[in-house]
């Protein structure tokens, strides 16, 4: 997209007083359609153009030098729909950067330095472009607050996996690209893995992975579960309490018996041992199995919630060795 270089501007602008008189351009940028349009491209800026027009609605700075964006630099633009920052050298977004743009709906950070989703993205966002850069964790606080979000490009980055549940808070999600990350076939990858199996969205499903050695370069949906995960089959649910026992009372424990399943031999059952008790308390441990959950134990309520959801994953992925061994 070079179609507002110089030669081009002038058919664009009539003349290149016209431009000029366009109020308020960056310089070095072309600002067509009374300043809706800002074209910064290729220009070698090191930062954002100052004095962009209020009334921007498209901002186009690919193919620059940009490093930072910080808190505030966009503040006032609250009109744009649209921020390009493709191939720039991006490494830090500071957490406020896009604060007050309400409006945004497409923003392509594609072929920078990232390491991790930008935070507080605004919920207008609709097309999030972030492939080929080194993020390497999805961030459940940023990735919740998209509710419109319907576009997410991530290919090309450093995901090992992806945290349980990170894609079901997005209800308008329809198109994902999540190739060529470097997707650890384990225990971890589970939820990414049955939810790429539920097919609900137009999605290039081959992720390959590159470990564990044994499995690379193998197609992540070609796996079965127990080739992933062979412990999630056995689910022993056990707590283990992180506080010294001698610096506190001793806890009442309620233990539950939650279900009762017949696996293909034994019996196993999941229990469940909640401590309500020690509002001190520090961190509980749960383990279904193979998985590790640390929950903040403040509130007991929230521990009971995600015990329950961790025991029925546990208990589907036993189903599912049941009815396929
Ligand atoms: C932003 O858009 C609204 C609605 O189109 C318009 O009324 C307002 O003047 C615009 N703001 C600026 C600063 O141009
Ligand atoms: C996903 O990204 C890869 C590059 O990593 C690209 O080749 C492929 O066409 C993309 N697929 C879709 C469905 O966009």
């Amino acid at each position: 997209m070079h179609w507002c270089r110089c030669g081009v501007l002038l058919v664009l602008c009539v003349s290149p007083l016209a431009c000029l008189m366009v109020s308020s351009c960056p310089s070095g940028c072309c600002c067509p359609r009374s300043g809706l349009l800002v074209l910064c491209e290729s220009l070698g800026l090191r930062s954002l153009p100052r004095s962009v027009p209020l009334s921007t609605s498209s901002l186009l700075l690919q193919e620059n030098r940009i490093t930072y964006i910080t808190t505030g630099a966009l503040r006032y633009l609250g009109n744009l729909t649209r921020l390009d920052l493709e191939y720039n050298q991006i490494r830090a977004i500071q957490p406020g950067a896009f604060q007050g743009l309400n409006k945004l709906e497409v923003l392509t950070l594609k072929g920078n330095k990232l390491t991790n989703l930008p935070q507080n993205l605004p919920a207008s966002l609709m097309h999030l472009d972030v492939s080929a850069n080194c993020i390497s964790a999805l961030d459940l606080v940023s990735l919740s607050s998209l509710v419109n979000l319907q576009v997410l490009k991530i290919n090309s980055n450093c995901l090992r996996s992806v945290p349980d549940s990170a894609f079901d808070t997005l209800p308008r999600l329809r198109s994902v690209n999540l190739t060529n990350n470097l997707w650890v076939c384990e225990c971890d990858i589970l939820y990414l893995y049955r939810w790429l199996l539920s097919g609900r969205m137009k999605m290039a499903t081959d992720l390959f992975c590159t470990e564990p050695d044994h499995l690379a370069h193998r197609l992540l949906l070609d796996l079965s579960v127990m080739a992933i995960c062979p412990h999630v089959l056995l689910p022993k649910t056990s707590v283990h309490n992180d506080a010294s026992p001698k610096t506190l009372k001793p806890p009442t424990v309620s233990e539950s018996v939650l279900k009762t399943s017949q696996n293909v031999n034994d019996k196993v059952a999941t229990r469940l041992v909640v401590d309500d008790s020690v509002p001190s308390l520090t961190k509980t441990r749960i383990h279904p199995g193979h998985f590790t959950l640390e929950i903040p134990a403040i509130c007991p309520q929230l521990i009971q919630t995600q015990v329950w959801s961790t025991l029925k994953n546990a208990e589907s992925f036993h189903r599912e060795h049941q009815s396929n061994p």
